[in-house]
């Protein structure tokens, strides 16, 4: 069997992580969030996590030799040698120059770069609804759209549900800022090298999740060709 090297792309609140989670048991992948990665090194009191906080909490990119040897060392990782599901990684130009350079060193390829588009007005909306589980932040709700069965608990382990700290409308805007400036460029690097594929975020999760497992089932089926 081929191995499947994904990468989430999409604006924040895009759904890479409601995602990422459903394709992580689909196809049996781990799901590698910088994002969660670096909320529990703030969480434990690490020297990382206090450096990586102050840029987090203001919605700016946590500066490049702080993430790039953790990614790349990450998906060196045994669990991960049948492949990846990056989510949140990579950024900007750099970390993507980075990613390519250590899979070459690997001699492995990206499968594929999985875009999710969502216009900003309903980002906003997104990120404002949103709720996490304290326990394990894979587990996300939204107080309209995916709500918990029991408002302010996890329906998986029975958690309190809380709201992140850069989810405020203010930082949700910087955000959007930095995404447009550093990130989006992206789109355009992995069209060139023929891994983009597109998905309209706006559709309900269940459909944007159809969408992708068939279109990555379809990769798999083509790259064991
Ligand atoms: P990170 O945690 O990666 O945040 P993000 O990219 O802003 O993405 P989010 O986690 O906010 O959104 P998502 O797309 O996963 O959406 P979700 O599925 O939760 O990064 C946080 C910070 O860490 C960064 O700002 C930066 O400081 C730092 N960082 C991380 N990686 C870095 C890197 N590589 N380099 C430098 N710094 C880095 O969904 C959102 C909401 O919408 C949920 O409530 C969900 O229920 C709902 N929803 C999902 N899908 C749908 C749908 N189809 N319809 C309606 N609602 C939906």
């Amino acid at each position: 069997m081929s191995e499947l090297n994904l990468i989430m792309l999409g604006p924040p609140g895009a759904g890479k992580g409601t995602q990422a989670e459903r394709l992580r048991t689909d196809f049996n992948l781990p799901h590698i969030s910088t994002g969660d990665i670096l909320r529990a090194e703030v969480a434990d009191g690490t020297e990382l996590g206090r450096k990586a906080s102050e840029f987090m909490n203001a919605g700016k990119l946590v500066p490049d030799e702080v993430i790039v040897g953790m990614i790349t060392g990450r998906v060196a990782e045994g669990d991960a040698r049948d492949g990846f599901l990056l989510d949140g990684f990579p950024r900007n130009e750099a970390q993507a120059e980075a990613l390519d350079a250590a899979l070459l060193e690997l001699d492995r390829h990206l499968t594929a770069t999985l875009l999710i588009e969502v216009p900003d007005d309903d980002i906003v909306r997104r990120l404002a609804g949103r709720r996490v589980c304290v326990k394990n932040a894979a587990h996300i709700y939204h107080v309209d759209f995916d709500p918990p069965k029991h408002e302010g608990v996890c329906d998986q382990d029975g958690s309190r549900l809380e709201q992140r700290a850069d989810d405020r409308e203010d930082v949700i805007r910087t955000r959007l800022e930095v995404y447009h400036e550093q990130t989006e460029p992206l789109i355009a690097y992995y069209d060139r090298a023929g891994t983009l594929r597109r998905f309209d975020g706006l559709r309900s999760p269940d459909e944007v999740h159809a969408h992708i497992r068939a279109t990555v089932a379809t990769l798999r089926l083509e790259e064991n060709l």
